[in-house]
């Protein structure tokens, strides 16, 4: 959900500027631009399209300036286009302004400043909150920190802004609400602002992350004051950055999709890292540890998400009731805020989200929590709102997921929801030792089993030219696979464009086996396990009506091979660990399948890595 940068400090700004969006193009990506101060000047420069079209669209290798903003957008209010585009001006074009989120009330701010004699030039919620902040600071005849916190006590919504001042080149002023800002500290002054670390971390590691309805100022020589909007002073809380530079680049793979579903070995194994011992047999989390009891005496388990985390949720689901006899619901985050559900203080509530700022998951936590219920965070980013806002949690460690597809993120999200049932389970004495210690052994064998999978590429590679022109696809899988069948399908339709649906196989002949003909790929999980058998059938069925059959199966499968059109094969491994496994061909499929067609592997169209908005 678009990307914030901003720098005030003794260099080019431009150059800091540009990198830093180029960073965080993958949140958000319709259009993007800059603006510095030089000389008691504000230079505006602003496009549709993507970072690289804003260098063109600027055409010198430099604008000067020491201090500045930048953003990339994913417009929620008018559409994508140079008016609309970051930063925009005041009214009187003393202010310039960069926003993350979504101004709820901003007609009504609109048609009050507009009585005003206000003139607006786009239609987004942004430019009404740089006028609300002139006229602010024109009546009140106060500082532009106090102008933006007196402002911000009008609006309602999310925000992440960032303003700039003509008339002050050695001030910068920053804001947070449910949309995400972290503040770098450099030396002597010099200040980084961006939606999240990546634009920063190259330069600083003492990060700030800013906490809901903070105002900061940024000063060249007073330094870093930060107040609540109701001007309750706060001491920053300066942390050290984990994140490390090279995770960033690509590391010669084309995409960062391709660099992502290739380290999931590493990642599952920085994972389950120091919480399985082989020789105690036991998983142990201390964000389950310090809360025993309550997973004890817990009745229910409420899992809440979005997308790919959704679908870790919905294994997460098998898990806990497979494994630790727990009942669980999972929710669609946006569903559950606003069904009015029954939350009980016995509920545990398990928040998934990569990127730890999804605003539907957030508020969703915010209901829950307000009803009493635990909460715990299962998040990717540290330091995220999300993980911030839990009262417990487990991070997932698969380092920063660049590409807009989740993939790294949702084997390790399933992961770490294998070992929270198992920790659980443990504690309700709902496992067999022997089953526990089984499972310990195939959770430590997945690297090498994830690794096996990724060498099915090249046949993966020839199956997309194969099927890179359908128009729709089938996924189908059965108990701990069906979750995998609705990831596999939302991965083909997010990045390939084409219409995909994932289903129960069982769920076929109740309706969507009218769809299948010999033009319908149908991609089956049809791996050794409890339902082999019955998927079989369902293989049949598909085929009696001519369907093309792509099977994902156990290594040594013969059956299936006599009625599928092609077969990709994993390594067997327990049912409860197959989708983790089973995931990797069909991360492998959209890419290559997007790839084929032309489309922006890491940056899909009309989609952001992180939705901030609702
Ligand atoms: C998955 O490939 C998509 N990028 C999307 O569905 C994503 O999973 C969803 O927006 C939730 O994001 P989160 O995990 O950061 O909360
Ligand atoms: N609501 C603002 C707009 O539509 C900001 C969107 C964003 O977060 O990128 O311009």
């Amino acid at each position: 959900m678009c990307g914030i940068v901003a720098y005030l400090g003794r260099e080019d700004a431009y150059p800091v500027l540009i990198k830093g969006l180029k960073r965080l193009e993958y949140r958000g990506y319709d259009s993007a631009g800059v603006a510095l101060l030089n000389d008691g000047e504000i230079s505006l420069h602003k496009c549709k399209g993507k970072v690289s079209d804003l260098e063109s669209h600027v055409g010198v290798p430099n604008v000067a300036g020491s201090v500045g903003i930048g953003h990339t957008r994913w417009a929620t209010h008018g559409p994508p286009n140079d008016v609309n585009a970051h930063p925009h001006l005041s009214g009187k074009g003393d202010l310039a302004i960069i926003h993350n989120g979504i101004i709820e009330n901003y007609n009504t701010l609109k048609e009050e400043l507009i009585n005003r004699g206000h003139h607006f030039e786009s239609e987004t919620d942004t430019e009404v909150l740089a006028h609300l902040i002139e006229e602010v600071r024109s009546n009140t005849d106060t500082s532009l920190f106090e102008a933006v916190r007196i402002s911000l006590n009008e609006v309602v919504g999310a925000y992440a802004i960032v303003v700039m001042d003509k008339n002050n080149p050695d001030q910068l002023i920053a804001a947070k609400k449910s949309s995400p800002l972290v503040i770098g500290i450099g030396e002597d002054g010099t200040y980084y602002v961006g939606s999240d670390a990546t634009p920063i971390v190259e330069y600083t590691k003492n990060v700030v992350y800013m906490e809901d309805e903070e105002v900061a100022l940024l000063d060249r020589t007073k330094g870093l004051k930060i107040v609540t909007i109701q001007n309750r002073e706060k001491t920053p809380y300066i942390q050290e950055l984990e994140l490390h530079l090279e995770a960033l680049e690509k590391g010669g793979y084309d995409y960062f999709m391709l660099k992502e579903i290739y380290e999931q070995p590493r990642s599952i194994r920085d994972c389950f890292r120091g919480r399985i011992s082989l020789q105690k047999g036991m998983v142990r989390l201390s964000g389950i540890e310090v809360h025993e009891e309550k997973w004890i005496n817990a009745k229910r388990i409420i899992i809440v998400g979005c997308g790919t985390s959704w679908h870790a949720g919905l294994v997460g689901e098998y898990l806990f009731e497979d494994l630790a006899r727990i009942p669980v619901e999972v929710e669609y985050a946006s569903e559950f805020r606003y069904r009015n559900p029954v939350i009980n203080s016995d509920d545990i509530v398990i928040a998934i989200s990569q990127s730890g700022e999804t605003a539907d998951t957030l508020a969703a936590i915010q209901l829950a929590k307000s009803k009493g219920a635990h909460i715990f965070g299962v998040c990717n980013v540290v330091g995220s709102t999300i993980s911030r806002e839990t009262d417990s949690g487990c991070y997932t460690h698969a380092g920063p997921e660049i590409g807009v597809a989740s993939t790294k993120a949702f084997t390790a999200q399933v992961t770490v929801l294998t070992l929270m049932a198992l920790a659980v389970a443990q504690k309700r004495n709902a496992i067999s030792a022997e089953r526990l210690h089984r499972l310990i052994v195939e959770i430590s064998s997945l690297p090498d089993k994830v690794q096996t999978a990724l060498e099915s590429n090249k046949m993966v590679e020839h199956i997309s030219g194969i099927y890179k022109d359908a128009r729709n696809a089938l996924y189908l899988g059965r108990g701990y696979t069906f979750p995998v069948a609705l990831e596999g399908a939302l991965k083909l339709k997010e990045i390939s464009y084409i219409h995909a649906e994932g289903y129960p196989a069982a769920e076929m002949k109740h309706g969507p086996i009218a769809l299948i003909d010999e033009e319908m790929p149908v991609f089956v999980i049809a791996t050794h396990g409890q339902s082999y058998e019955k998927v079989v059938s369902n293989i049949q069925e598909v085929k009696a009506r001519k369907g093309k059959i792509i099977a994902i199966v156990t290594a040594g499968e013969q059956h299936v091979l006599t009625l599928a059109d092609h077969i990709i094969e994993i390594p067997k491994t327990d049912d409860a660990l197959v989708p983790i496994v089973s995931v990797i061909p069909l991360q492998l499929l959209s890419y290559h399948i997007a790839l084929m067609r032309g489309c922006n592997v890491d940056q899909p169209r009309n989609l952001a890595k992180s939705v901030t908005v609702e």
